[in-house]
This record gives structure tokens, sequence and C-alpha cells, in this order.
């Protein structure tokens, strides 16, 4: 069976653009925010509070996140590797964060310097931030169907990784497959082995990357197993530098036409988010990926 709906967690302007190689100017990107809040999309990933020379296109992260004209109904959360992100997101008014590891060591070493273990740790004076300023938190785990370095990954380390997250206060996860490489019998078997373990469904979300065409087979294979919150990004921007080959996420269009097309709700005004991405990509230097947006475009 299916869900009568879905919650959609929009993550272009933070997935997205962390990825593009033209400086994108701090004004546009807030127009950009502001278009897909205004689509009815309940959360807008915004932008990333890490180190500027990790990733030179979100430095200006304090300044989206002051500017930003805000609903209240949606949330704007920020991602945040440690402390010092997290001192920085609160002085610029963030109220919704997520942190982010990985299911395999090589792939955490490249992205945050870090073993997992030493990210979890970086993490506990994060968390005891957000419960003191009541700040939800959201934990993605990176490579959990696969690893640019590594290749195969246990399915196990997944678990384990996820139950540290729950247990030192993480609100939900976001499964991440980092290079697109996950295929829907092996989305179930993962999902089953987490579910199975007894985390509830709830609080799982996945986020696939588009890298080999399976990312909306993958959704659906979640959604058959109860998955309701899906990660996608406006026009399908996006990839991670420190994940080579990753290329954009599952776009948003494309979710929600299949979402929509299956009588399955999810509050989004599917035309306003191809404006967004309309807006954005002049400043890209390339064409969206999203399939939905480019036969749009050619209507
Ligand atoms: P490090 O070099 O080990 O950190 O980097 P450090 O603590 O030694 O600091 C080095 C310098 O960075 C210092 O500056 C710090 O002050 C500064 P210096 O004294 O040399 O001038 N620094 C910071 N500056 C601003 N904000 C901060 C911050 N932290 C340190 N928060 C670190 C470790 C984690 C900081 C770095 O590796 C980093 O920022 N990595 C982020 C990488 C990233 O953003 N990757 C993409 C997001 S993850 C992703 O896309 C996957 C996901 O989509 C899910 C999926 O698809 O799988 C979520
Ligand atoms: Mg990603």
């Amino acid at each position: 069976t299916l869900p009568t709906s879905v919650r959609v967690f929009e993550v272009g302007p933070r997935d997205g653009l962390q990825n593009e190689k033209v400086q994108i100017p701090t004004e546009q990107k807030i127009q950009f925010i502001q278009m897909l809040a205004e689509a009815g999309l309940p959360v807008v990933e915004a932008s990333s509070f890490v180190s500027p020379r990790a990733i030179p296109q979100l430095s200006d992260a304090a300044t989206v996140m002051t500017h930003l004209k805000r609903l209240t109904t949606v949330d704007y959360p920020v991602l945040v590797p440690n402390l010092k992100g997290m001192e920085r997101a609160l002085a610029a008014g963030v109220r919704s964060i997520a942190v982010f590891t990985a299911a395999s060591e090589s792939f955490t070493r490249h992205n945050i310097n870090a073993t997992i273990a030493e990210s979890l740790a970086n993490f506990r004076p994060v968390l005891e931030l957000a419960r003191q300023e009541d700040i939800p938190v959201r934990g993605y785990i990176s490579t959990v169907f696969g690893c640019p370095y590594e290749g195969a990954v246990d399915p196990q380390r997944v678990l384990e990784v996820a139950q540290e997250l729950l247990a030192a206060g993480v609100a939900e996860l976001s499964l991440g497959d980092t290079i697109g490489v996950a295929t829907p019998i092996q989305v179930v078997n993962v999902l089953e082995l987490l579910l199975n373990a007894g985390l509830p469904v709830q609080q799982l979300g996945v986020h696939f990357h588009d890298t080999r065409g399976t990312a909306l087979a993958n959704v659906l294979a979640a959604l058959q197993v109860g998955i309701t919150t899906v990660d996608s990004s406006a026009g399908g921007l996006g990839g991670c530098p420190y994940a080579p080959g990753a290329a954009g996420n599952l776009a948003t269009e494309d979710l929600l036409y299949m979402l929509h097309g299956m009588g399955i709700q999810t509050g989004v005004d599917l035309d306003k988010v191809v404006a967004a991405t309309a807006y954005i990509a002049p400043f890209l230097g390339h064409a969206p990926a999203s399939k939905y947006y480019q036969a749009a475009m050619a209507a």
C-alpha cells in the first residue's frame, strides 16, 4: 500500500547549490528559497554553516539566513558540522538544523575530516545547544547504499549509526544514497533491516541522488514500506563535491509529478516549483536536469 500524503523535503538551495561551480549571487539564492517556500514546500533546506573553504558556494549562509523573508509554515534548516557552525547558525537566527555523518569511514574522512565516531562526538555539543534552544535536529547518514571509496556498505553499519544518532537526540534521519547507486530491492532490504530493529518509520526519510536514473524507482519502493518523507532538489540540482561522480538529487518536479499522478498529496504547487527552477537556471551556467522541468520548458 502507498501513503495518502508525502512530506517533500526540499534540499535544492543547499545540496543543489553546494555543487555549482559558478558563484551564485546571495540575493538570487534568497529569492530561490522564497519561491520554493511559496510553492508550498513544508521544508526548504537553505544553506550550510560549514567551513567556507570546504564549500565556498555557501560561505554566504549567514547573509542568506538573516535576509530571508520567512513563512511561519515553513522550516528552513541548515547543515551544521560542529559547534562553530552551530554558533554561527544561532547568531544568524536559524531555528532548525541538520547534522551529517556517513555509514562508511573513508567518505566521512573526505567529507568532514573525521571518523564516524569523531563526527558523532562533534555533534554532542551541537545537540546540547539545540536542546536548550528547542531547535529540531535532522541527522543525515551518507553512503547508506554504497560508498565512492569503499564500494558496498554493510547495512548493519547503517543501523548502528542510525541508532546512535537517534539516541543522541536527533528527531529524524535522512538515509542518503550519496552517489546514486541504490536499486529498489536494496532500498527495501535496508529499510526493512532498520524497521525490524525497531526504528520508527515516521523518523526515517530517504535522500536519493539520481546519478544512474534509479531515484524515482527507489522512492516508490520506499513508499511501499511506509516511508513518508522524501528529499528532493528543485530542477534536480545537486551533488556532493566530496563524492566523485555524484550527480544531482532526485528532482522535486519529477517527484511531485509521480506522487500527484498516483493520487498522493504533498501540498506543493508543481508549477510554482518549475517557476523557481526557471528563476535560478540562468545563474547556473547549465540546464537543470529535471525531466519534468525540461518537458515543461519545451511545451
Ligand atoms: P577541519 O579542517 O578538520 O576543521 O574541517 P578544523 O576544526 O580543523 O577547522 C579548520 C578551519 O575551518 C579553521 O579555520 C576553522 O575555524 C574553520 P582556520 O583557523 O584554519 O582559519 N571552521 C569553520 N568555519 C566556519 N564554519 C564552521 C567551521 N568549522 C571549522 N562550521 C569541517 C572539518 C567539518 C569543518 C570541514 O571538513 C567541513 O566544513 N566540511 C563540510 C563538507 C560539506 O559541507 N559537505 C557537503 C555536505 S554533506 C552532503 O552533501 C551529503 C548529504 O546531502 C546526504 C547525502 O547525499 O548522502 C547531506
Ligand atoms: Mg545529498
